[in-house]
């Protein structure tokens, strides 16, 4: 099987290229990134040189550059290529329609001018909006998305839809919950916190620190979507999640005692517009239809996650040294 992965250079994406090549070592990658601020070739370093691993630098937009690549030949897509962190799209919300939506367009475009056997959209938990009270989102849960972020990713939600009734491409669509682990670009809450603790930098909580998200592995993600990706059912969504809400008051304590850090770092700061208040996952869908389970209890996976941010520090040091500055300037000094 051929897989075009695209956004492979990111966080999830390259924690999926190396997990897909591990479990189906047969398998053909192709990675189709444009290496945004957020794409890093060296999340990858240890697959260079593999003769079923290749690396394509351009963007999912780009309708001439898919057509070279679908001519020789894909089986399967697999699209993580996205604007991903929702504080920038409230910066700016353009780059964001760019990519999430047109580019995904060009896509699926593709795809189906190639006939491709799967097409697996990346999506999230974020396109239902906020919960208020108890329960969690089904995959009937109305699409109620609150910032430009999530707009974007439920517009791309839409067209994938669409195609599916339209031109019967077999789209299949999974909706996760807040990912951690190795390689998460230190912008999101877990990394920046934990990066910033270990600097003994201030921890910049927004609002009162009660809202909540719920947390998997980025490996467990990975195993869902390769489940997915085999025996999802085209034209269907599935939601991912691992059952493990925390407030971010929460996750901040348990950086701060795995790292023996003092409390005195924390510094709650001006709330986010349009802050999505919880987030919760129903995944008995895809545990029931296709038998998948979260296998990485939080604890365990924290306390992988940060220590492998202690074992990596220049991966981290080197991206916060460069442009990261000036948005970390920019996003936080007048909070
Ligand atoms: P990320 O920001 O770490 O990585 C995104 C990757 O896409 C980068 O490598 C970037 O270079 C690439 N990219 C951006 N624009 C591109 C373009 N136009 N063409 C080609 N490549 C482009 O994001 P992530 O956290 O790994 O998320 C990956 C996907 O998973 C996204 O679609 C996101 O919406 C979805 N998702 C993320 C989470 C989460 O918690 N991080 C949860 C659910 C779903
Ligand atoms: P984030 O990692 O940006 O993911 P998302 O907004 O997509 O869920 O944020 C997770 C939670 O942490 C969210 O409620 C916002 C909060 N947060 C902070 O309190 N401080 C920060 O500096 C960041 C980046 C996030």
């Amino acid at each position: 099987m051929k897989i075009l992965v695209t956004g492979g250079a990111g966080f999830i994406g390259s924690n999926f290229v190396r997990y897909i090549l591990e479990v189906h070592p047969d398998y053909e990658v192709v990675n189709l990134d444009l290496l945004t601020y957020a794409g890093n070739l060296e999340n990858l370093a240890d697959l260079e040189g593999r003769e079923n691993y290749r690396f394509v630098r351009g963007d999912i937009a780009d309708a001439g550059l898919l057509d070279g690549l679908f001519a020789e030949g894909v089986d399967g897509v697999v699209n993580f290529a996205a604007e991903s962190h929702v504080d920038r799209s409230i910066e700016d919300p353009g780059h964001f329609l760019a990519t999430n939506i047109l580019g995904t367009q060009a896509l699926l475009e593709a795809a189906r001018r190639y006939r491709v056997n799967r097409f697996l959209q990346i999506s999230t938990d974020e396109v239902y909006g906020s919960l208020a009270g108890e329960g969690a989102f089904t995959e009937e849960s109305p699409l109620a998305p609150n910032s430009p972020y999530s707009a974007s990713k439920a517009s791309a939600d839409l067209l994938c839809r669409a195609y599916w009734k339209t031109y019967d491409l077999p789209v299949v669509v999974t909706r996760c919950s807040n990912n951690y682990g190795p390689f998460q670009f230190p912008e999101k809450l877990i990394p920046l916190f934990i990066t910033n603790a270990l600097a003994d930098e201030p921890l910049p909580v927004y609002g009162d620190g009660l809202y909540v998200r719920d947390w998997i592995y980025v490996r467990d993600h990975c195993s869902a979507l390769d489940r997915v990706l085999h025996d999802g059912r085209p034209g269907e969504i599935y939601n991912v999640g691992a059952d493990a809400e925390r407030t971010n008051l929460e996750i901040t304590q348990t950086i701060l005692e795995k790292l023996d850090k003092d409390a005195g770092l924390v510094r709650h700061v001006k709330d986010r517009p349009g802050h999505d208040r919880r987030y919760a996952i129903d995944s008995s869908k895809i545990q029931t239809e296709l038998g998948w389970r979260p296998e990485t209890p939080f604890q365990d996976g924290m306390a992988d996650t940060i220590d492998w941010y202690l074992r990596n520090e220049p991966w981290w040091q080197k991206i916060k040294s460069g442009e990261y500055r000036e948005y970390y300037e920019r996003m936080y000094r007048n909070r």
